[in-house]
């Protein structure tokens, strides 16, 4: 993953660089640092931990001309090859000469280490990073110029990856590469500023360019040269951007993810008013996505983005009778799929940069499919590369853990499902005003949601010391179950599982044990009592059972120890929309437990918002 921001030509360009970083920390939060050059010397710094253990040491410590220089490289790290320490944070620098920033993988770093012409050289760091700032001291002192050498190295180096180096000989030049991993440059009248995406660069420039893959640049205050992957002379389109929106403010709330969970009313009202007309259509073009008759539609994404999916394959396949199949992007792209009887893949990203859904993407491609992104990110490097993209438009979300996106991506999807149904003709006209009508009542549903707060602030003081957790849910509410065990591990550290309520006898039934916290979201669709039978088994063997549900089913299942109801819905759709509504408390049950641990809930351990490295 990791974050870079490099800039040239404008003075104070260390604080910039930060300013910058302050904007990537979502691409990781390991460690950071920053290299510059004044005078023709190189200077650097970096630290171990967040960004403002950096931003503290630059205070507390007086560097050399850091004010004055007018070159600097910056980044944010999330580990891939080496530990978290000082050494193995970037910038990489050899021989206090050359000083790279990178993002991504080069794969066959070890072999270039063993390169004969690479023998005296004494590897200081254990990255796959440092053999790019290696290769390109060695071409230098064969009597290359820095450009040359950064292109030489291009040829050596494989993997995914987008990196920027600077060489205290050539003051005046930052050369920067992208394959796969994305980067932007953005243009200053005298002054060019890098970072890996735009949102870091618009408090400076509110025009940019999109490196494309393979794409590579020696950049000059005044002047930027890019160069494609076969070596020839290129330009690439200027994009205009908004300028920046700012930094964004916890406002109040503890964390950016309370925050993003109580925004969610608000939010949603832009994602229905962005793809709903005035007089209910709704404004998603079928033939863009290339759906065709008789084909099934494929979603792939990755993590809760990839638990949209499955909801939209049950409510797809239940409303407008089109068969739907869904792949984890991560497993798409290498198991050579078959394209027969699909015309069309939508992918799922909040970020639009995961690398693994990308390439799932890119893999569709190549096989004559259709692509759609439901994206978050506009001008990300998904949003570019598909087809047709759909906006969720909910604002930046700065928590990891993904809540304001589930919702609204599923919101998307059940626009398409309806959508599709209405084509179909497997609704009705009155059917299609009643799911318009309560899909339009959501946000308001969803404000009466976050009344629970209080009730699951009590679960979670209950729950908060255990070790182990399972989540149940079926139908539409099986990959809310999912998502109720990935929020609360990945924020909580608590090992949380979730299945499918009828799969539990199958064999997870094994790891009940007394007291052990079995979490049910259930709505009482018919298939209520199954559901409550399978709770009954895990309390025969000793669980501590919590249901989230409807009034009615919370009647029928009385033994179990704790119960939150969810406010009333429109009873003959309270189970379609469920899985939306009850995101709410899955959301808020793992912020709670995580708060009360006292975890670092917006920025967990290991994670990254944006997961660029597969
Ligand atoms: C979980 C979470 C991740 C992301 C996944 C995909 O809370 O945030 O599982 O959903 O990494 O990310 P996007 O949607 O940006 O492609």
């Amino acid at each position: 993953m990791c974050g870079i921001v490099a800039i040239i030509g404008k003075e104070n360009a260390c604080r910039h660089v930060l300013d910058g970083l302050k904007k990537l920390e979502y691409r990781g939060y390991d460690s950071a640092g920053l290299a510059y050059i004044y005078d023709k010397k190189m200077f650097n710094i970096k630290s171990v931990g967040k960004l403002n253990k950096l931003i503290n040491a630059i205070e507390e410590s007086k560097f050399s001309k850091l004010e004055s220089s007018k070159v600097a490289i910056g980044h944010t790290r999330w580990a891939t090859h080496g530990k978290v320490n000082i050494k193995n944070a970037h910038p990489i620098i050899y021989d206090k000469k050359v000083a790279v920033v990178h993002n991504g993988i080069i794969e066959n770093y070890e072999k270039i280490k063993e390169k004969s012409f690479l023998k005296s050289y004494d590897f200081e760091t254990t990255t796959d990073t440092e053999v790019i700032p290696v290769l390109i001291d060695n071409f230098v002192k064969k009597g290359k110029s820095f450009f040359e050498s950064a292109k030489s190295t291009l040829k050596i180096i494989d993997g995914a990856y987008a990196f920027a180096a600077i060489h205290q000989d050539f003051p005046n030049e930052i050369f920067v590469s992208r394959n796969t991993s994305p980067l932007v440059i953005g243009i200053g009248s005298d002054f060019k500023v890098v970072g890996s995406d735009s949102h870091s660069i618009t408090q400076l420039v509110n025009q940019v360019i999109y490196l494309e893959d393979g794409d590579y640049a020696i950049i000059r205050n005044k002047e930027i040269e890019i160069f494609d992957k076969k070596d020839e002379k290129t330009h690439r389109k200027i994009v205009n951007v908004n300028t920046d929106i700012g930094f964004v403010s916890k406002d109040g709330f503890r964390h950016f993810m309370e925050k993003e969970i109580f925004e969610q009313p608000n939010v949603l009202i832009n994602t229905i008013s962005s793809l709903l007309q005035e007089n209910d259509k709704i404004d998603i073009n079928t033939q863009k996505i290339g759906i065709k008759k008789n084909n099934a539609i494929l979603i792939s994404a990755a993590g809760t983005s990839f638990y949209a999916a499955i909801v939209a394959k049950y409510w797809i396949e239940k409303i407008a009778n089109i068969a739907v199949s869904v792949e984890l992007a991560s497993e798409y792209r290498y198991r050579n799929p078959s394209n027969v009887g699909f015309s069309s893949m939508i992918v799922i990203s909040q970020s639009g940069e995961s690398i693994d859904t990308l390439m799932a993407m890119r893999e569709a491609k190549k096989l004559n499919l259709k692509t759609t992104a439901i994206v978050n990110v506009e001008g990300s490097t998904i949003d570019r590369e598909a087809d047709y993209s759909l906006y969720t438009r909910v604002g930046p979300e700065i928590g990891v853990a993904s809540t304001k996106s589930f919702t609204s991506q599923l919101t998307v999807l059940f626009l398409i499902a309806i959508k599709l149904a209405n084509e179909n003709k497997t609704i009705n006209h009155k059917e299609y005003q009643s799911f318009i009508k309560l899909t339009k009542s959501l946000p308001n549903s969803l404000s009466k949601c976050l009344k629970m707060n209080d009730e699951i602030i009590d679960i979670a003081q209950k729950i908060k010391n255990t070790s182990n957790t399972i989540f149940l849910g079926r139908g539409y509410l099986y990959p809310l179950a999912l998502e109720g065990a990935l929020k609360l591990k990945e924020i909580s550290y608590i090992h949380a599982e979730g299945f499918a309520a009828g799969e539990m006898k199958h064999g997870p039934i094994a790891l009940i044990e007394e007291n052990l916290p079995v979490i049910m979201f259930l709505i009482s669709d018919g298939l209520e009592d199954k559901s409550i039978s399978n709770l009954q088994e895990a309390v025969s063997r000793g669980a501590r059972t919590i249901l989230i549900g409807d009034r009615k089913s919370i009647k029928k299942a009385k033994f179990v120890n704790y119960s939150i109801e969810i406010p009333e819905f429109e009873k003959k759709f309270a189970s379609t929309f469920s899985p939306i509504l009850m995101a709410i408390p899955a959301q808020l049950l793992a912020y709670h437990v995580a708060r009360e641990r006292g975890t670092d809930v917006d920025q967990p351990r290991n994670l990254a918002k944006s997961v660029t490295v597969e």
